[in-house]
């Protein structure tokens, strides 16, 4: 493969109406919307529906749309059965992964069941499929997956405490999932676009984006983020290394971006957030490592961080486990790939790309018998 397209960097494979990211190296925009206004006034929930729907909803759309999916948040009984059968050790990622698949056969898409309405059921049961998984394996209850509350933050924190969640992380929550809900032809989402290209079913296309996601180059970046910055204990300790990980040519999660050219526009934002809830953690200390980690990429590298980054000690102040991280990207990010999905059939053509053939030139062939 050529250097230039080489991870087809720099070529266009198709045309969205759904969001530019980093126009002349910098800006987000989800249809037309910037992505700061957005996470300032936004429910997460308004956002999704700007998604899936195309438009931002009033006031009755949305009461509509928070109740549409809250009522939605049960799981079906042979799902909880299968998450029972899935050992605890598993990555959630792969849990994540298994039971959309699984969803698939107990609720296939069908003229009954169409595209808006799985991309809601998704949205609106993934934080009860991590958790319904998690409580089982981990602290042997069967929880019950509705809440009464009406965001998917706020939903998934309490979900995960089993407890009425702290407002400040409610916030946050809220605001990462509006900052991780699109990201234009990301390779998951160009994976769920490939899958839908061939005609095959909204499920195989979620499935595909799950299992591309997971890749610490993707999504796994905000995890691998924070165990690296959790090995620090102080900026110096972080600055020392860093430069050593940095002379041996090891790659710092949560830094670099294929697009954005002088910085990412979500990771300001989510910093803001890591930075506020620092002040009354007591281990608020990762803030001022992750600030060091920061000044450093950008002396030894000129690399600044993307929203993996801040996200990872945003969501660890706000008591969520590391490897929770991912599928938490996974709960935002299924609003872009469904929009993406609606986008890719409405003028389908299936995606087929060609490869420069660099093996062997044309051989003879040895029947088995003759060959040593
Ligand atoms: N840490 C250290 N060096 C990095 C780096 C990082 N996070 N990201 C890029 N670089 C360096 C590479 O080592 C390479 O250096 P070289 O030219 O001396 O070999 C150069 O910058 C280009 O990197 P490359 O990986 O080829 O760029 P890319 O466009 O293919 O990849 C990413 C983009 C995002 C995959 C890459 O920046 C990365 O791996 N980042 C870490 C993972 C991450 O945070 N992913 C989430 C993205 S939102």
């Amino acid at each position: 493969m050529t250097q230039q397209t080489a991870g087809l960097a720099g070529v266009i494979v198709g045309t969205t109406a759904i969001s530019t990211v980093g126009k002349e190296g910098v800006g987000l925009t989800y249809r037309g919307y910037d992505i700061h206004d957005l996470a300032k006034h936004c429910l997460f929930e308004e956002v999704a529906y700007l998604l899936i729907y195309g438009k931002l909803p009033n006031r009755q759309e949305l009461n509509h749309y928070q109740k549409k999916l809250s009522s939605l948040r049960e799981l079906p009984a042979d799902l909880k059965t299968s998450l029972e059968l899935i050992p605890q050790q598993t990555n959630p990622m792969d849990v994540l992964r298994t039971a959309c698949s699984l969803l698939g056969t107990l609720e296939p898409e069908s003229n009954k069941l169409k595209q808006t309405d799985i991309a809601d059921r998704l949205l609106a049961r993934m934080p009860g499929i991590l958790l319904y998984w998690y409580h089982f394996h981990h602290n042997g209850t069967r929880i019950q997956t509705e809440t009464h509350e009406l965001t998917l933050a706020s939903h998934f924190l309490h979900l995960l405490t089993r407890k009425k969640p702290n407002p400040q992380h409610v916030i946050t929550v809220n605001t990462s999932f509006i900052l991780y809900a699109e990201h234009e032809f990301n390779a998951s989402t160009f994976a769920a676009r490939v899958t839908v290209s061939t005609l095959s079913d909204f499920y195989s296309g979620i499935t595909s984006a799950i299992g591309t996601l997971r890749g610490p180059l993707h999504g796994g970046a905000n995890e691998a983020a924070m165990e690296c910055i959790s090995t620090f204990r102080t900026p110096s300790d972080a600055e020392i290394g860093i430069k050593k990980m940095l002379a041996e040519k090891k790659k710092m999660m949560g830094f670099g971006h294929r697009v954005y050219k002088i910085s990412d526009p979500r990771s300001d934002i989510i910093k803001q957030q890591s930075a506020q809830l620092a002040k009354d953690h007591s281990e608020g200390y990762f803030h001022s490592v992750a600030e060091r980690i920061e000044q450093v990429m950008w002396n030894e590298k000129k690399l600044f961080p993307n929203l993996d980054f801040y996200s990872a000690t945003a969501y660890h102040f706000c008591g969520i486990p590391t490897h929770f991280f991912t599928p938490l990207f996974v709960f935002s990010r299924l609003s872009g790939w469904s929009a993406h999905i609606f986008e890719q059939r409405q003028d389908n053509r299936l995606i087929r790309p060609e490869a420069d053939y660099v093996g062997e030139k044309q051989r003879a062939f040895m029947p088995l018998s003759e060959r040593k």
